[in-house]
């Protein structure tokens, strides 16, 4: 068979030989718009992309920008988003309307939005994704305690976030305990309230018995830590992010991979392939079990 790229054996041996020496010529960069651009997270997202010669910042969209506008004239092939809670599922939505994929950073957008982005990217046959951290650490942090929650009693999770922080808790605590329940398959851990609670509010939320804890204070970026408890011992796994640097690598690759497969992610962790820790830690149970 004939190798396309050869242009058969009809061509001059001149010509065959200066196809053969000429390069290979380099992939497109992607193109890319970024909404929030002028905030924390999304200074960054431009700065890696400007930087990067695999990506093409083509519009960087903030506030008072006309998103739509900004996208139909950039030819985008993907919105990365990181505004607020309140905008983020309408810009999405915005970006899906001119078939351009969306990835969205903005914590706090609820369920029902995720579930109506997924929906409306699979419809127009678009990636895309809303992802709550895109930090390694963090997402090798759930994946871990994913692996460790059928083996403990007690769960208590503490995150700490910059006081400007809109919404409580974190999109990241959250989704860690969802997680941790589904790996327990809905058994819920025990979380003991004490008989009186001197000051209202002192044990945390509670999300099927695991502890939820948010400190807003000055100092850290977005640290979470998870503690599990059973007698006579705990396991604590903690990550600290000290930089919004920490975003960039784990966006470039969800913006890489919702163009190659055209599918919608929920986590880092399957942007990157990890196997599911819920089965693993679930098959490790029960090959203790007496
Ligand atoms: N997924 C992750 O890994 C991750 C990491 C860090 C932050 N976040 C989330 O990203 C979001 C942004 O965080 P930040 O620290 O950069 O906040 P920020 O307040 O610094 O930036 C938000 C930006 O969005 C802009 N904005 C407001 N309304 C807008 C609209 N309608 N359209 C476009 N832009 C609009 C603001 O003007 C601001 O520039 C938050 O929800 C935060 O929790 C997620």
């Amino acid at each position: 068979m004939t190798d396309p790229r050869s242009g058969g054996d009809s061509l001059p041996e001149a010509a065959r030989e200066s196809r053969a020496r000429s390069p290979v010529p380099p992939l497109s960069p992607l193109r890319v718009a970024v909404s929030g651009a002028r905030g924390r997270v999304g200074r960054e997202i431009v700065a890696a992309l400007e930087a990067d010669p695999g990506f093409e910042c083509v519009a960087a969209a903030d506030v008072d920008d006309d998103l739509g506008a900004a996208l139909s004239g950039a030819s985008a092939q993907v919105l990365v988003d990181f505004s607020v809670p309140t905008a983020a599922a309408g810009n999405a939505l915005t970006a899906i309307g001119q078939r351009v994929r969306p990835v969205v950073g903005t914590t706090g957008i609820g369920d029902a939005a995720v579930t109506t982005l997924r929906g409306r990217c699979e419809a127009a046959g678009l990636g895309g994704g809303v992802i709550p951290n895109f930090a390694l650490g963090a997402a090798l942090l759930m994946w871990l305690a994913e692996l460790c929650a059928g083996h403990f009693e007690s769960c208590e999770i503490i995150e700490s976030h910059h006081p400007t922080k809109l919404d409580a808790p974190s999109g990241t605590a959250l989704r860690t305990a969802e997680r941790l329940l589904e790996a327990r398959r809905g058994r819920p851990f025990r979380h003991p309230d004490p008989r009186t609670e001197t000051l209202p509010g002192t044990r945390g939320g509670s999300l099927g018995g695991a502890g939820v804890h948010s400190l807003r204070l000055d100092g850290p970026v977005a640290d979470q830590t998870v503690i599990f408890g059973a007698a006579g011992q705990t396991l604590s796994l903690e990550h600290r992010t000290t930089s919004r640097t920490a975003f960039v690598p784990g966006v470039l690759a969800a913006v890489r991979a919702v163009v190659a497969t055209e599918r919608f992610y929920t986590s880092l962790e399957e942007v990157l392939g990890l196997p599911p820790a819920a089965s693993l830690g679930r098959a490790m149970a029960s090959s203790e079990a007496p």
